[in-house]
């Protein structure tokens, strides 16, 4: 056989290692949070909206969430205001509220809609408050306006799914005028949650839970807040690995705290035996602070 047969049957191979994969995800939906390192670096970005046409195409429902801290903070800081967090939380006045509005909902997100739109599938950019997608309330006064989120509108999310890939910014309302700003991995787990998703893939700026210096590969999500009461986890990957732990709690089967700074981490995680980062599995007690009803009231 010549070589460049070899070549052609390498490539054949090298997809149909793909097939098992393919096969256990299809038709099924997998919510993916995209952190800041990722929006930072459009050629990362570029990849990452391939990853997601790929998954479309492939029979696979995928759903974006989408932060932007990174993005929210240096605005902030160009008008003058300085940010401040409280356990990885940005405490968010009416301003920094208004900056963070502009920044998710007008800029990140149509940034990445058109990424995927240029890959080759339909992306409608919205947040939370686009048909109440996303209803919260206030987590607490001193964070200021930073939401819980109570309801998402699956009715609608699953309508919208139909014909695109929503990718969602992390801004939602009290259905009354009121929006907040919600952290983006707790939005990403509660349209996991909501949505019955098998999978919820968080990509940061880190290869994903560390310890001593090391990666930390699996987990249960009941070993979540231990980590975080010894202060192993701080900043950033305390929201981040409570969503997660909460998403598995709440029926998701897997969440994946993953690196959005190797290329193509999406389809690597989703499609290779490699499990790329740190998986959360089930074995969770209820956890705190996660309420998603997806009843009744959430069409509107
Ligand atoms: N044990 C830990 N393992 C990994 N990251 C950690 C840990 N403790 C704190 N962090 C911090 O959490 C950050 C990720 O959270 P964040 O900055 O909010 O990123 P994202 O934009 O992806 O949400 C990491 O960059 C790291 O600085
Ligand atoms: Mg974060």
């Amino acid at each position: 056989v010549s070589g460049v047969r070899q070549r052609t049957l390498a490539k054949a191979r090298t997809l149909l290692e793909a097939l098992p994969y393919m096969r256990e995800h299809f038709g099924r939906t997998v919510v993916v949070k995209l952190g800041g390192a990722s929006l930072e670096d459009p050629r990362l970005v570029e990849r990452f909206a391939e990853d997601v046409a790929l998954l479309r195409m492939v029979g696979v429902r995928p759903v974006v969430v989408h932060g932007g801290g990174k993005q929210v903070t240096a605005l902030s800081e160009r008008l003058g205001i300085r940010p401040e967090f409280r356990d990885g939380l940005r405490v968010t006045n009416a301003e920094t509220l208004e900056v963070a509005r502009m920044v998710l909902v007008g800029s990140v997100n149509k940034g990445l809609v058109g990424h995927v739109n240029r890959a080759g599938v339909p992306a409608l950019g919205l947040c939370g408050e686009d048909g109440n997608l996303l209803l919260a309330r206030q987590r607490h006064e001193d964070l200021g306006f930073v939401g819980d989120i109570q309801t998402v509108n699956v009715e609608l999310l699953r309508h919208l799914m139909e014909s695109a890939v929503p990718v969602l910014a992390s801004v939602a309302t009290d259905g009354r005028g009121q929006s907040f700003n919600v952290n983006a991995d707790d939005a990403a787990a509660a349209v996991a949650v909501a949505l019955g998703a098998a999978k919820l893939v968080m990509l940061t700026d880190v290869p994903g839970v560390l310890r001593d210096d090391e990666l930390v590969s699996e987990m249960a999500a009941s070993e979540a807040e231990a980590l975080i009461e010894a202060g192993v986890v701080t900043g950033g990957m305390v929201p981040k690995l409570r969503a997660a732990a909460a998403s598995v709690a709440g029926g998701v089967e897997r969440a994946h705290i993953v690196d959005g700074r190797v290329e193509h981490a999406l389809i690597l995680e989703l499609f290779t035996r490699e499990g790329m980062g740190t998986m959360l599995t089930a074995g969770a007690p209820e956890p705190p602070g996660m309420v998603v009803d997806v009843g009744e009231e959430a069409v509107s």
